[in-house]
């Protein structure tokens, strides 16, 4: 078989995912892991969960162990993705000091998120040296894996790009030894909180994976829909509303079409167009339920994948380690 393009691909440690995690980003790690072409490695960024949230690490480890029970109870298979933990991976760190030597400052404070988020998270101190190298350990979590594909969303273009640009002034000094990540761009579904922006934990507006019936029921009933639509027989526009969207992701195509064109007449009300949805989304609430509580259930199966990820990580990093440090006359003989 031709050589299989390696994927490699992280996501913050936050604990249980949510709907919006489950379609943005894990749906397609699993689509992906399930191709023969491609070898997967996706792991819990907890190092660059630190870079924002280095005041309060204390849930760190639960926080992963959640994240974990629901990237399997979702499907995906830790015998088709290695999956493991970046802090479990020292030559992360080693090839984000050695690729630190080559990079520019300029180049990492001019990456927009670098000011959004300082500006955006205010009540944190992110003046720091850790916050300002996120990018750059980025860079060293594919480099350390030679991965051709990253699959990321809209907002880590940059860092992608900033992480090709690094690994090219590697290559001008060393030789080419390391891989140009290119982004893997996927069109993830859109999936609005409770309160009409984007669904994320910072906002409070999440629906777990498998939340109980009662609880799916309630927030749903009570989301925000299309604003403009404040009467029963104002006529809606679906794209303004978050329940549209989750029937787009949850409904059968006839239905999706029907809810548009019912939405648009005010033939239907939100009430009902809700309780729609909700049949559709609570046996997929149950089904999570039932596969998380199957896992939970042998909890060792966990620490066993991770484990055994863990070790597969840190060989075909050692690999590239092993290269880097030739390329860069740093390796030693015998001596130790
Ligand atoms: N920066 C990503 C995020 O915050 C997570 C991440 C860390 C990542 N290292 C990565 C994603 C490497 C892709 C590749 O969402
Ligand atoms: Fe949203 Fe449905 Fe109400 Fe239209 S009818 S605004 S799609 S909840």
């Amino acid at each position: 078989m031709a050589e299989r393009k390696r994927v490699v691909s992280g996501m913050r440690p936050t604990g249980r995912l949510h709907l919006g995690n489950l379609h943005g980003a894990l749906a397609n790690w699993i689509e992906l892991s399930k191709r023969d072409d491609l070898e997967c490695f996706f792991f819990s960024a907890d190092w660059h969960a630190l870079t924002t949230g280095y005041a309060a690490t204390a849930a760190i480890r639960a926080d992963e162990r959640e994240m974990f029970v629901d990237m399997l109870a979702a499907g995906l298979d830790p015998a088709r993705a290695t999956l493991f933990v970046q802090s479990a991976v020292k030559e992360h760190a080693e090839l984000y000091l050695l690729l630190g030597m080559v990079t520019p400052n300029p180049w990492l404070e001019r990456i927009p998120a670098f000011k959004e988020q300082q500006q955006e998270l205010r009540d944190r101190e992110l003046n720091t040296y850790g916050f300002l190298g996120y990018p750059l350990l980025m860079t060293a979590d594919v480099a350390a894996y030679r991965a051709s594909l990253v699959p990321v969303g809209q907002d880590q273009l940059a860092h992608l790009e900033l992480a090709r640009e690094i690994v090219r002034r590697f290559h001008h000094f060393y030789g080419d030894v390391l891989v140009e990540p290119q982004p893997l761009l996927t069109k993830a579904p859109k999936v609005w909180g409770t309160d009409g922006r984007k669904m994320s934990k910072s906002y409070g507006n999440t629906i777990v994976l498998g939340e109980d019936e009662e609880s799916t029921r309630r927030k749903i009933l009570r989301a925000t829909t299309d604003p403009a639509r404040v009467r029963r027989q104002d006529p809606g526009n679906p794209e303004n509303c978050g329940i549209f969207h989750l029937h787009e992701i949850y409904s059968s195509p006839e239905r999706v079409a029907e809810v548009d064109r019912g939405c648009r007449t005010a033939a239907i009300g939100c009430v009902d167009c809700k309780r729609g949805l909700l049949t559709a989304l609570l046996p997929a609430q149950a089904k999570l339920r039932e596969r998380r509580e199957a896992i939970l259930a042998k909890p060792a199966q966990v620490d066993e994948a991770v484990s055994a990820g863990n070790e597969e990580a840190r060989r075909v990093a050692g690999e590239t380690l092993a290269a880097v440090r030739d390329a860069m006359h740093l390796s030693r003989g015998a001596g130790g």
